[in-house]
């Protein structure tokens, strides 16, 4: 668990340490001047007027000289006041510049985590917004702030050249730079306004319930960002050669077909059996997160439930697919927060993305995030978990123990083909968040 917890290298206490001296320095340097200062008007004692009631002039006298000699003191005091604010700035510059010749970051750039100051239309995307007036009362806040994701901000560079863009024009074709923004955990992207190019010769979608079965026009999307430039390549790629992200998905005839229809009592459960675990009718919404092409979705909505699939675009046009089947997308990738309100969903299901490649924590965080989604009695159903063997006990049941779901189902099984030899391991589990 310490691993969680990186560090701070050893490299940052020497820049840390100099400045922790030269802030002494300098505070102490300030402290000898207001010495000097309240050294030179010590005598504070003699601005008490010594009043005499029955010599009014003199009185008089009194009371001119101490106006005097306050005026005189508080001119001592705004000098003093400047003195002291030259002192600081200087520090200021001071410590920007160690900070520069140790490579760290200066102060005020560490203010709002940006390193260059910003500009158009990433600054106008970054916020904040003045609300108007009235309207603050339920934010406890007077500006808004367009949603962004903090892990944006060290990629200035690669935001500033996605974010240069003709504001009302065209978007520019860049899905794949785009996602690899996501994948780095900016999420959501800053570019608001501007029109996605619409795909020459769009021809309307098929009606349903055939659309949840029929691979659409090549005309309904652009095919910029892919290698494959129609779905009759993507169909075929799955008897090349090659790695793919779900190489076979998008052929609707062949293995999509019968995926989910039975359940071989090993790692392989069926839709129809997860449903009869509950009352019928009480699995109604739900997601499928790293869905594919949608066809969990498809074989759900053929039995009245709706599920929301969450996909990336890697290596095809996904979330066009499961749009023309009818089915509703959604672009996060696993990193982002789920985008549902508390105990809400019915059923969560997702096959082969989470698995060893996601580190623990961020596995953690994702697995907890499907359990707030989920309303008590919900259903988490993890198809086809991968990791290795020993990583199974060591580190993943501990973790699916931590998170407190209830076991309705768990079959852990060896990787058929060359997982054998490298004792590769898949986990299939159908989970139940508790009641109370
Ligand atoms: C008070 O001082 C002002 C100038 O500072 C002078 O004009 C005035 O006569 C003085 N009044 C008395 C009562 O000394
Ligand atoms: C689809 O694209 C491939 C190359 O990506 C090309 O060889 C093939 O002819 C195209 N097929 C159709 C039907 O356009
Ligand atoms: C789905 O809902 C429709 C309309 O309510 C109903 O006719 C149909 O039988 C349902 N299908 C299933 C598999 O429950
Ligand atoms: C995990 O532990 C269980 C019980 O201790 C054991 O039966 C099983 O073989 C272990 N699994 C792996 C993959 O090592």
């Amino acid at each position: 668990m310490d691993d969680y917890h990186p560090k701070k290298g050893i490299q940052h206490q020497t820049p840390t340490r100099t400045k922790l001296k030269i802030l002494l320095l300098v505070i102490s340097t300030n402290l000898l001047s207001i010495y000097l200062f309240s050294g030179e008007s010590n005598h504070w004692k003699d601005y008490a007027p010594r009043i005499h009631l029955w010599d009014s002039e003199l009185l008089l006298r009194e009371l001119n000289s101490t106006q005097d000699k306050l005026t005189h003191s508080q001119r001592q005091l705004s000098d003093l006041h400047r003195r002291l604010a030259t002192s600081n700035s200087l520090l200021e510059t001071l410590l920007t510049d160690l900070g520069r010749v140790h490579g760290d970051k200066a102060t005020q750039e560490d203010l709002d985590g940006w390193k260059d100051e910003l500009f158009g239309e990433l600054k106008l995307a970054v916020g904040p917004h003045k609300l108007p007036l009235g309207y603050t009362a339920n934010l406890g806040s007077d500006e808004l702030f367009p949603v962004l994701g903090s892990a944006c901000r060290p990629h200035q560079e690669e935001l500033i050249e996605y974010m240069s863009y003709k504001v009302g024009g065209e978007c520019p074709s860049d899905e794949v730079f785009a996602q690899r923004l996501m994948l780095k955990g900016c999420e959501p992207l800053p570019r608001r306004r501007c029109h996605p190019a619409s795909p020459k010769g769009y021809v309307e979608p098929t009606p349903f319930p055939e659309s949840l079965w029929t691979i659409p026009p090549d005309t309904s999307i652009t095919w910029d960002a892919y290698t494959c430039k129609n779905y009759s390549c993507l169909v075929n790629r799955n008897k090349e050669r090659g790695s793919y992200d779900c190489k076979d998905c998008f052929d609707l005839g062949g293995r999509e077909k019968v995926r989910w229809l039975f359940d071989n009592g090993g790692l392989d459960y069926g839709i129809d059996g997860v449903l009869s675990t509950r009352k019928p009718g009480t699995i109604r919404i739900g997601l499928d997160i790293g869905g594919g092409s949608g066809t969990f979705a498809a074989r759900m909505r053929e039995r009245n439930v709706t599920i929301v699939t969450s996909t990336m675009n890697f290596d095809g046009p996904f979330n066009s697919f499961i749009a023309s089947r009818g089915l509703v997308p959604m672009h996060v990738s696993v990193a982002h927060r789920l985008p549902f309100f508390d105990n809400t969903l019915d059923i969560v299901h997702s096959m082969h993305v989470l698995s060893n490649w996601i580190p623990d924590v961020m596995l953690e965080f994702a697995l907890y995030d499907i359990y707030r989604v989920l309303r008590p009695g919900g259903l988490f159903w993890l198809d086809h978990f991968f990791c290795i063997g020993t990583q199974l006990n060591s580190s993943y049941v501990p973790m699916f123990d931590r998170i407190g779901f209830n076991k309705l189902r768990w079959t852990a099984g060896r990787k058929l083909d060359r997982g054998i030899e490298k004792n590769e391991w898949y986990l299939s589990a159908l989970l139940e968040k508790p009641m109370t």
